[in-house]
């Protein structure tokens, strides 16, 4: 199967680049399931309804959430009927909404994905490892699922090797979100599991972690109430991790995509002409 998770969506940049550029890798890519990143798709805070589903219509599959999962109160509502938006699983119990779910393919495969945040420098939730356990005990790889997908969404990189680690073998891809810039260490680890320890931003790259600067420079230098954080607005990079995996659903290569706006441009062997195009 040929895979596609992209990372966090910074507001109205980048669904820009949401829109210009997943049908596109969809149909280059020949991919059979996209995952996107969404808890700053809405104003860099949370996601709506609405903007779920314009990522579906876009050609996504199945949108996760971390931190800000619940940053828009609506989510606290709509999560329940929208089984293609996860939040991460280990939120407390009787948190709305899920934390894995298993999807289909068109052609028939079955994909688990996975949504789990880290505990290092964030808010004391339950175990993640212990979270993760649970639910590949109960959807096994190559027995109950044909691929799975596990967004680590976390601030300390040690903390989402670690759990990269524990999955190896276990999962087809596991990748880190959160801290929004993607990272060089993409690689199948030694089990067979795909894996990045940040997938990157979709957003502009002209910012500080996707917000305009001046206020983020504001509040490091001054220690005094200024104004609210507002997403930057110049044109995104696409940001993500490709990965085609065997018969056995673990990984056979995986490779960077990183389309449009300010950083340098990758996109996966095969899809040259795609990128000379978006140029
Ligand atoms: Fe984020
Ligand atoms: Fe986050």
């Amino acid at each position: 199967m040929r895979l596609l998770f992209i990372g966090d969506v910074i507001g109205r940049a980048g669904r820009a680049a949401i829109a210009e550029h997943v049908p596109a890798l969809r149909r280059e890519l020949a991919l059979d399931f996209v995952v996107a990143n969404g808890e700053n798709a809405a104003g860099g805070f949370g996601i709506t309804e609405a903007i779920a589903q314009e990522f579906l219509g876009h050609g996504v599959d199945c949108v996760t959430l971390g931190n800000h999962s619940f940053d828009q109160r609506e989510a606290l509502v709509f999560i329940e009927r929208a089984p293609h938006v996860l939040r991460p699983m280990n939120y407390p119990a009787g948190t709305p909404g899920r934390g894995a779910w298993l999807y289909e393919t068109a052609r028939g495969d079955r994909v688990l994905v996975m949504s789990v945040m880290g505990r290092v420098f964030m808010d004391a939730l339950d175990d993640p490892f212990a979270a993760v356990e649970k639910e590949l005990a109960a959807c096994p790889l190559g027995l109950a699922c044909d691929a799975a997908i596990l967004d680590i969404h976390a601030e300390a990189s040690s903390e989402k090797q670690a759990m990269a680690h524990f999955c190896d073998g276990r999962v087809s891809l596991a990748v880190g979100t959160h801290t929004h810039v993607p990272t060089a260490d993409w690689r199948i680890l030694p089990h067979g599991t795909g894996f990045q320890s940040d997938a990157g931003m979709t957003g502009d790259y002209d910012s500080v972690i996707g917000m305009d600067k001046e206020e983020p420079i504001r509040r490091f230098t001054r220690k005094t109430p200024g104004s609210r954080f507002e997403p930057a607005d110049g044109p995104a990079t696409l940001c993500g991790l490709f990965v085609e995996t065997g018969g056995d659903g673990l990984a056979k290569r995986v490779a960077p995509v990183r389309l449009g706006g300010g950083l340098s441009q990758a996109v996966p062997e095969g899809a040259e002409l795609f990128k000379s195009a978006v140029r």
